[in-house]
C-alpha cells in the first residue's frame, strides 16, 4: 500500500458515487453498489501534466487496477480462466499463439525504439505502459519500467486481445474455435432524424453472457506531447480492458467511433496475419482515436500495419460537421471502413447517409470488394440469403423499422427490439422451429430450443445475445452523454435469468441472477463531475 499510495498521488481519481473515507476502497465498494442498481460501474481516471507522459500512462493503469481489482478478478474468472492455462487441451495452438504474440510485441518494441519522434509509436508505447501499470498494480508489483517493456503474453494482454483472438484462433488453426459459423457480433444504427433534427448513433454489443460485467470509462490524460485528436475518450468497456472492445467511443475531437464485426470466411487470407509488420487491432484503435481529427485521418491511421485480426466494419461519425436543423451538409460527416486480412477499404459515406437517412451495420461487409474477398459469396451459395447484405434478417428489420425512429425513445426501442416469436422477418428457413432468437436487432440465442434443427452454428441455442445498448445524440455527445442499458433485451421476451437458463453452470461471478434493468442516462462530462464529485463527495486522491 505504501508503494501504491505514491502512484495514487499522481492522480485525482474520481471514482464514483458512494462516499467513502478511503479512495482506494471506494471504487470497489461503488462497483458493487452501482452494479445492482444500473448494471454499470463507472470509472474516471484523470492524470496530471506535472508528471511526464510515461509516468502518467503507467500510473493510469496502476490506479485503474487498484480501484477495480475485484471486478477484474471476476471478469477474468468468467471469461478467460483456463485460456491457454496449465490445463489447456489446446497446447499446440497455445504454443503458436504465444510465439505469435511474443514476436509481435518484439517487433512493436523495435519500432518504438527506432522511431522515438513518431507520434504513432509514441502513443503505442504509452498504451503498452498503461497496460503494464494495470498488470503490475493488480499483482502488487509496481515498478516503473525504465528499459524495454516486458509484457506477459498470457496476462492482461488477453483482456485487450479478445477481439483479435477470434481471428488468431482461425489463423493459427485452433481446433475448437470461439466463433460458430455466422455468429454475429454487434448491431449498430446511425439515424438522421427527420429534417436533420438530430443525428443518433447507437450500438448493441453481441457477445457471450459471461462477459456482462461492465464498466463505463472516461480517461482524461494530460500528456505533455499532446496529439491533435483526443486524449479524453468516454467509452463502454470491461474490467481489465484499457479500450472499449465493443467498440463505442465518444471522443473530445467530436468524433464518435464504433464498429460491428465482419470476420473473414476466406481461409486463403489467413496468410496475411503475420506477427511482424503488424499492430494488433486494439492498439490501432486506441492510436487512431488519439491522433485523428477527422474521419479520414482516423481511417488512414487505423489502416497502418493492418493485423488482419478483429476484422470489423468501422463507422466514424464527425459531429463537427453536423448542425441540428441544417440540411446542407457537405461531406466529412461520416466515414465507413472495412478491414479484412491484407485489405482495408474506406470511403466517405455522408451522401448515402443523407440520402437514406440511416446507416445500419449487422456483421455483413458493405463494400463489394471486401464482401467478395472475405468469402461471403460462398456463404450465400451454401447457406442462402441470410449471409447477404440486403436479405439478412437484421438488414430487413432495420430497413422496415428505421422509418419509425423519430426520437431517442423510439431509437432505444428499435435497438432493443426482439420479437422473434411474432415477427415474420425473424423466421429462419430450414430451422425447426422457424422462429429464431438470433434473427433480431438484439439477439437472444439462449431462447432457441436445444433440440431444434439449425443449418449453421449461429442459429443454435447458445449463451449469446445482445448484451447491452448504448446511444448518443448531438445534444448528448458534447458532454460525453449517452443512454445505456446493460444485459440482454427483455422488451418483448422474458428477462434472462442465469438460474432458469440452460447455462446456470457457466461461471458468472458478480452477476445478478436476473437481468432486468432499464436504460439509464450516463453522463461522463461536466454534469457527471458535478453530480458525482461535488454532491456525492467523491474525494480526490492528490
Ligand atoms: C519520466 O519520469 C521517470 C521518473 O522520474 C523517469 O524514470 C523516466 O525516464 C521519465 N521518462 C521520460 C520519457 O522522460
Ligand atoms: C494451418 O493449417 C493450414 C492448412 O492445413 C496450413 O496451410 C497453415 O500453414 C497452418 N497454419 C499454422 C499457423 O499452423
Ligand atoms: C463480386 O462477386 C459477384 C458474384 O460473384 C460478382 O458479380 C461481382 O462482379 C464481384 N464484384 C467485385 C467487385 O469483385
Ligand atoms: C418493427 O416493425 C414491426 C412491423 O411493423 C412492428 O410490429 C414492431 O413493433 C416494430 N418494432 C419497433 C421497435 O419499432
Ligand atoms: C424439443 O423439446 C420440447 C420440450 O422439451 C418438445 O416439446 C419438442 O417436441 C422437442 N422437439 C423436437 C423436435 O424434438
Amino acid at each position: 500500500m505504501f508503494k501504491m499510495s505514491f502512484w495514487l498521488m499522481v492522480f485525482s481519481v474520481c471514482c464514483f458515487m458512494t462516499p467513502s473515507p478511503k479512495g482506494e476502497v471506494r471504487g470497489i465498494v461503488f462497483g458493487l453498489v452501482c452494479f445492482f442498481v444500473c448494471l454499470w460501474s463507472f470509472l474516471e481516471i484523470t492524470t496530471s501534466s506535472q508528471y511526464n507522459d510515461s509516468i502518467q500512462a503507467y500510473a493510469a493503469g496502476a490506479v485503474e487496477a487498484a480501484v477495480t481489482s475485484q471486478l477484474i478478478y471476476k471478469h477474468w474468472m468468467n471469461t478467460l480462466m483456463g485460456y491457454c492455462g496449465p490445463f489447456t487441451t489446446q497446447s499446440g495452438y497455445c504454443e503458436r499463439l504465444k510465439a505469435f504474440i511474443t514476436t509481435n510485441l518484439q517487433w512493436v518494441q523495435e519500432q518504438i525504439e527506432k522511431q522515438p519522434s513518431s507520434p504513432y509509436w509514441y502513443q503505442v508505447r504509452l498504451a503498452l505502459l498503461q497496460l503494464k501499470g494495470l498488470e503490475d498494480s493488480y499483482n502488487d508489483q509496481l515498478s516503473f519500467p525504465t528499459g524495454p517493456l516486458c509484457i506477459n503474453p498470457f496476462g492482461f494482454l488477453l483482456f485487450q486481445l479478445s477481439g483479435d483472438l477470434e481471428d488468431l484462433e482461425s489463423a493459427l488453426n485452433k481446433s475448437s474455435q470461439i466463433r460458430p459459423l455466422g455468429s454475429g457480433s454487434c448491431s449498430a444504427l446511425i439515424k438522421l432524424l427527420p429534417n436533420n433534427k438530430d443525428l443518433l448513433v447507437s450500438h448493441d454489443t453481441w457477445s457471450t453472457y459471461q462477459s456482462m460485467l461492465r464498466i463505463m470509462k472516461k480517461y482524461m490524460f494530460a500528456f505533455r506531447v499532446s496529439p491533435l485528436g483526443s486524449l479524453s475518450p468516454a467509452f463502454s468497456s470491461y474490467p481489465g480492458a484499457i479500450f472499449s472492445g465493443d467498440d463505442f467511443y465518444i471522443l473530445s475531437s467530436g468524433l464518435v467511433t464504433l464498429e460491428t464485426t465482419i470476420g473473414n470466411s476466406n481461409p486463403a487470407l489467413w496468410k496475411f496475419v503475420q506477427p511482424s509488420g503488424t499492430v494488433m487491432e486494439w492498439l490501432r484503435n486506441i492510436v487512431a482515436n488519439r491522433l485523428a481529427v477527422t474521419g479520414k485521418d482516423w481511417a488512414e491511421i487505423f489502416s497502418k500495419y493492418n493485423s488482419g485480426t478483429y476484422n470489423n466494419q468501422w463507422m466514424i461519425v464527425n459531429y463537427n460537421h453536423f448542425t441540428p436543423g441544417k440540411t446542407d451538409i457537405k461531406g466529412e460527416l461520416f466515414v465507413v471502413l472495412e478491414q479484412i486480412p491484407g485489405q482495408i477499404v474506406y470511403t466517405d459515406k455522408t451522401e448515402e447517409l443523407l440520402k437514406k437517412g440511416y446507416w445500419a451495420s449487422y456483421n455483413i461487409p458493405y463494400y463489394e470488394d471486401i464482401f467478395n474477398a472475405s468469402g461471403c459469396n460462398e456463404l450465400v451459395e451454401k447457406f442462402g440469403p441470410w449471409f447477404s447484405k440486403d436479405q439478412n434478417p437484421r438488414a430487413q428489420i432495420f430497413r422496415r423499422n428505421q422509418t419509425a425512429v423519430t426520437d431517442v425513445d423510439s431509437m432505444i426501442r428499435l435497438m432493443r427490439y426482439n420479437n422473434f416469436k411474432e415477427d415474420p422477418l425473424s423466421k429462419c428457413e430450414g430451422c425447426i422451429p422457424p422462429a429464431n432468437g438470433e434473427n433480431a436487432i438484439s439477439a437472444r440465442s439462449d431462447l432457441n430450443p436445444a433440440n431444434g434443427t439449425y443449418p449453421f452454428g449461429a442459429l443454435k441455442q447458445r449463451p449469446h445475445g445482445g448484451t447491452d445498448m448504448k446511444m448518443t445524440s448531438y445534444w448528448m455527445f458534447r458532454d460525453y452523454g449517452m443512454m445505456a442499458v446493460s444485459g440482454p433485451t427483455w422488451d418483448q421476451v422474458p428477462p434472462f435469468q442465469w438460474s432458469a437458463s440452460p447455462y446456470t453452470d457457466l461461471l458468472h461471478m458478480g452477476h445478478p441472477d436476473t437481468w432486468a434493468f432499464k436504460p439509464i442516462k450516463v453522463c461522463l462530462g461536466f454534469c457527471w463531475k458535478i453530480l458525482m464529485c461535488v454532491s456525492l463527495h467523491c474525494v480526490s486522491i492528490e
